[in-house]
Formats: C-alpha cells, structure tokens, sequence
C-alpha cells in the first residue's frame, strides 16, 4: 500500500501541491488524470524523493518515505518511470537497462533474472540491445524507459504520462504493457492525459487540478462522469 497524506510541495513562493492525499493500494492500477500543469509529475517526484514535500506523509509498506535517499525509495520497491523518459541516448539499449538495476547491482544473478523478464516482454529491446537508445523509435524508447524502470524491481510502478507524443497503435502497445505488468502483480501509479485508456485499465483515479485533488472514484465512475468526460475525455 501506498498512501499519501496531506502532501504539500512548494518551488519558492508558488505552492504546486497542496494538501494531496491519494492512495493505491496493493495491486490497484491507479489513475492520476489533470491538464499541463496540474501537478501530476510533482505528486511522482515527491514520492520518489526528488521533491521535498513542505508537509504531510507519504508511506510505503508501513515505512515513511519522506526524507528517505531517492535510491533507498528504489531499494525498497517504489520506481519511477520519469516524463520524457530521459534515457541516455548515447547509451546502448542494454546499459540504458543496467542502469534502472543499479541499487541491485550487487546481486548479479538477480540483475540477469529481471533482464531477461524484461527482454521476454520486450523482445525488441533484445533484438535492439547493443543498438544506441537514441536511435530507436518513440514507442521502442518508451519501452526502454519501462523497462529501466522494471529492472527496479518494482513492488509500486510509477509511470508519468508513458503515452505521450506516441503513434496511436504504438499507445495501444504500452498500455497493454501496462496493464501486463499489473496483472503479473505489480501496483502502478499512472498519470495520463490519454484519459479514456487510461481508464479503462485503472481500478481508480483521482483528477488533479492546481495542486488540489478535485475527484477520485473507481474507474466506472469516473468513465462515466460527466465532468470527467467534457474535461479529459472529449466526449
Ligand atoms: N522545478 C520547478 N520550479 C518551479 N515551478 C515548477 C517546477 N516544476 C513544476 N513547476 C510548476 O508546478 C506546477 C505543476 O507542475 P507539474 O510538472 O507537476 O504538472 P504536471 O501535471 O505534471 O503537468 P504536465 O502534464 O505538463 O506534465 C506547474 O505550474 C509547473 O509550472
Ligand atoms: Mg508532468
């Protein structure tokens, strides 16, 4: 479980989160929905411990993570799977992987185990693996950031808006992905404003607008808002 409470974040004088309190619980995907700027990337920043939340608590599996070291937050199940996916691109594909294993680096055998998870669901990044990252296509770049992520080991998978500036059949495939990775066990936080697919394999969501959690509701709910609907849907 992963659960956050009354979380503020301020950069300077300007309060980007106020009060945020959400949650997901084990095995839920849930769904952070909101417009540029609404928060969305400081809410999976601060959980991650690149952020300093001003108030409030965030706890993982009975641990407060709150001023905990970014890496510890990794060493103990909680991976981020950034905006823009920021791999590096002058990197191989493989190295780009190695590097989401760095806090396991000492169990080597382990390290192989989870690459060759992420090579059988990615089997393009096996191909690809000695190939430059920079060099793939958006979607493959994507995976790539994924998988990164995977070789985490994550038990709480937060992924920042994972579709963005894909194909749609390319958008198809990762949220397929997505939706494979939770149901092989994993919790995910997924922030998106591809709002309809999203949805569609959330278990909840929350809608953030300014800073502020506006509406939370399981999936069927919030599909069937009308707010939800005009606001992030377009229909
Ligand atoms: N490092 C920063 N310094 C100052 N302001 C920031 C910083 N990062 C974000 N902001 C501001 O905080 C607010 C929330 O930004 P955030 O990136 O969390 O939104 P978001 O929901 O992820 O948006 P997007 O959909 O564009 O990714 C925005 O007004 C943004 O301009
Ligand atoms: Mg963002």
């Amino acid at each position: 479980m992963l659960q956050l409470d009354n979380i503020s974040v301020n950069y300077g004088g300007f309060r980007a989160l106020d009060n945020v309190s959400i949650h997901a619980k084990e095995g839920e995907l849930v769904v952070l929905l909101g417009a540029n700027g609404a928060g969305k990337s400081s809410i999976f920043l601060t959980i991650s411990g690149l952020n300093k939340a001003s108030t409030g608590s965030i706890r993982f599996g009975g641990k407060e993570l709150v001023g905990m070291k970014p890496s510890s937050i990794v060493h103990d199940g909680v991976v981020h799977c950034p905006e823009g996916r920021k791999l590096f691109p002058g990197m191989s594909v493989l190295k780009n992987l190695l590097l989401g294993a760095y806090v396991h680096r000492a169990d080597k055998a382990g390290v192989n185990r989870t690459l060759e998870e992420v090579f059988s669901l990615f089997p393009i990044l096996h191909e690809k693996r000695e190939v430059n990252a920079g060099s793939l296509s958006g979607g493959q770049q994507q995976m790539v950031a994924i998988g990164r992520a995977l070789m985490g080991r994550p038990k709480a998978l937060l992924l920042d808006e994972p579709s963005l500036g894909l194909a749609p059949l390319v958008v198809k495939q990762v949220f397929e992905v997505i939706q494979k990775i939770n149901q092989a066990g994993t919790t995910v936080l997924l922030a998106e404003q591809n709002a309809y697919a999203a949805l569609k394999i959330a278990s909840r969501a929350y809608v953030i607008e300014s800073g502020r959690i506006v509406m939370e509701g399981d999936r069927d709910e919030l599909l069937n808002n009308e707010q939800v609907r005009k606001a992030y849907i377009g229909a």
